[in-house]
């Protein structure tokens, strides 16, 4: 990423609100800068009046560090907020969902449709023997069923864990077990780039590990009318048709009482040891700024339709495809598959056909559609779009221009947002009608929301390089990891005290203005998604061939980074493009396809300081160039030994 830090730190570029999309803002004045820091548990409160609650509060914030329990004594329930707030007004026939299918199938669903079935399916998780509290998995691909098993799960209490519909059979399992899932949702299979993705075959095999599982309840993606037109193996007892469980419940379910502090999901997301961490999200903070951020950084209105082209399986597509826009009311775009399918414009036809006001996506997304060429969205009319957003890496100023050019013709400002799944909503980013942005800044902190830069000793800095810190609690963060709150403690309050470390480093210029970096500690960014270098690590040394492994990241031109893999072979086992090729395999089938390493690098053995400490910047050096030229096909194991000499000392 070293070129692309250098151009970003060199980046002048500014632009102002325009004035026509300021004149209709939701926020038009800095003035809610100073409210908010001036009272910032007044303002964050103000927020939370916004949500409908059915006990107040009676204290906004109780923190012993590092816990919070924000709105102390509230009572609300995330899917009354979502939606039968709405159909007791007119909203209740408004479009809730625009959903679109890969092959081309569409569904509206308005408020009123969609709080029916979320009611129908609260009930027959009821009927499963769900309780309060019993976790429910979800691997499903985008339909609308996602959406309705979530706010399902909300109604009852029972928090969910989504995982997303690209992991392996090994991931599901693994997550799975570590909350102890009772019920599995899932589907026959999903479409994907014209292919089936076979979840319910994953999903067994996951299943066979899974001792908590009692019941699993099977979506038929496409709808056809016989069972066994799915041709997938139902097990007696344990699997259930979705479509026959939904005919058989009743559409009204009342919704539980739950505490603001209730656990809402678990979201499972990478860190740098090879086990995944269950960030666990709560009801009352974690909806309050879901809404908020939904309200001021996407400016949404009545009027409006949205899409966050995320998949409901990361924490962008419960923030903002779900909980946020839901409780504000709008309407939502929700699409299947690829940008690719059948053709390269998919997407332009989809803002095109639903006349879409507001879209979000990833620069990972923006750079892949720059390098297909502005004669995509040419060839579509995108004169509804009024906002664009940009989430999940840092974005390259290029991409940036070329998204304010080609996609919102000049006219539309970008909120560059910084967050992180443990944060649970936007953190850093413009406000549209308020701030001058700047190509691949993420801005400054959303009002309440105090973010800083610190050195290793906790030492603030003004300008300069620097670890992003939140200094203060806030209502979307995370409670804990799940089963584990040392780890909790470990990873985000042991830099400084008090103080949560996210993990990225940043930049301050004179204005004050943020320029995230990117990860500083083993956590890699490939394509947007969050990949911790061990789980690869672990993932390789699980083949009969690798005696050892190191992963590390290098810079890619589409998808940020991509992964390198360093590889000691066990004695018997010959370096070859086959051996590389199956490795990069075995990995997508323990982890998933978005772990598959680009390269796999044989080596002799592994560069280790004196303490034994992998020397991981020359592994990034050699992988991405700078230390050896081209190093995907390295023909001399030895050499990583070689050039270890060079760097000692530099660790
Ligand atoms: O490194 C930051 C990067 O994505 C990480 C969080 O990943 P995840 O938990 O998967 O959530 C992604 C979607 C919220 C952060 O630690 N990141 C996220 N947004 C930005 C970003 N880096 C730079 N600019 C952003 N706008």
């Amino acid at each position: 990423m070293a070129d692309t830090i250098e151009t970003l730190l060199k980046e002048t570029r500014t632009f102002k609100p325009p004035a026509d999309f300021k004149r209709r803002a939701a926020v038009r004045s800095a003035a809610i800068y100073r409210q908010a820091s001036n009272g910032r548990l007044r303002f964050w409160a103000s927020q939370a009046r916004e949500l409908e609650w059915m006990k107040r509060w009676h204290k906004v914030l109780d923190w012993k560090p590092p816990h919070a329990k924000w709105f102390v004594g509230g009572k609300l329930n995330a899917s009354v907020n979502c939606l039968d707030r709405h159909v007791r007004t007119a909203k209740r026939n408004q479009v809730a969902l625009l959903w679109e299918g890969e092959p081309g199938d569409r569904r509206a669903i308005t408020y009123w449709e969609l709080y029916r079935e979320v009611n129908r399916f609260a009930n027959v998780l009821k009927g499963l023997g769900v309780k309060k509290r019993d976790r429910v998995a979800i691997y499903l691909p985008m339909i609308p069923e996602a959406v309705v098993a979530m706010l399902a799960c909300a109604r009852i209490g029972a928090p969910h864990s989504v995982v997303f519909g690209g992991f392996s059979a090994e991931s599901l399992k693994d997550r799975i077990n570590d909350a102890q899932v009772r019920v599995l949702i899932t589907a026959d299979y999903g479409h994907r780039r014209g292919r089936r993705v076979e979840l319910k075959q994953n999903a067994d095999d996951a299943v066979a590990g899974c001792p908590s599982i009692e019941h699993v309840v099977v979506v038929q993606r496409d709808r056809v009318d016989t069972k066994e037109a799915s041709a997938v193996a139902m097990k007696p007892g344990r699997d259930h048709w979705y479509h026959d469980l939904m005919r058989e419940a009743k559409p009204s379910c009342k919704p539980a009482v739950m505490d603001a502090e209730d656990m809402l999901f678990i979201l499972y997301t990478s860190g740098t040891t090879g086990k995944p961490k269950g960030i666990v999200h709560t009801t009352g903070g974690y909806l309050t700024q879901a809404l908020a951020t939904t309200r001021l950084v996407f400016d949404l209105r009545d009027d409006d339709v949205f899409w966050c082209t995320a998949d409901v399986g990361w924490v962008t597509g419960h923030s903002y495809i779900v909980y946020g826009p839901l409780a504000a009311g709008v309407t939502c775009v929700m699409y299947e598959g690829t940008p690719d399918w059948p053709d390269k414009d998919r997407f332009w036809d989809i803002v095109e056909r639903y006349g879409v006001t507001v879209f979000y996506t990833a620069p990972t997304a923006i750079r892949t559609f720059m390098k297909w060429g502005a004669e995509y969205p040419k060839q579509h009319d995108l004169s509804t779009l009024r906002l664009l957003g940009t989430v999940g890496e840092p974005i390259n100023p290029e991409a940036w221009m070329w998204y304010h050019r080609h996609i919102g013709r000049r006219k539309c400002p970008i909120v560059d947002t910084w967050w992180q799944t443990e944060t649970g909503g936007i953190m850093i980013t413009p406000l549209p009608g308020v701030t001058t942005t700047k190509p691949g800044s993420a801005t400054v902190p959303f009002p309440g929301i105090d973010a800083t830069l610190l050195d290793d000793d906790g030492n603030e800095i003004k300008t300069g390089g620097g670890f992003l810190a939140i200094t203060s609690p806030w209502p979307g963060m995370l409670r804990t990891i799940y089963g584990d709150d040392k780890r909790y403690r470990d990873t985000y309050w042991s830099k400084w005290p008090d103080i949560y470390f996210p993990g990225d480093g940043a930049k301050r210029d004179e204005d004050g203005y943020l320029w995230i970096l990117g990860r500083v500690d083993d956590v890699l960014n490939v394509a947007g998604h969050r990949i911790g270098s061990m789980e690869v690590e672990s993932a390789l040394v699980d083949h009969p061939a690798v005696a050892e492994a190191a992963v590390v990241g290098k810079p890619h031109e589409l998808k940020g980074q991509a992964l390198s893999a360093f590889v000691i072979l066990r004695s018997g086992y010959a370096f070859s493009d086959g051996l590389a090729n199956e490795l990069k395999q075995h990995v997508a089938k323990k982890i998933g396809a978005i772990a598959r390493p680009d390269d796999i690098i044989f080596s002799a053995d592994l560069p280790k300081t004196r303490s034994g400490k992998i020397m991981r910047r020359l592994l990034k050096d050699i992988a991405s160039g700078r230390a050896l030229g081209d190093v995907t096909t390295l023909a001399d194991p030895n050499v990583v030994a070689t050039l270890k000499k060079k760097y000692e000392g530099t660790e």
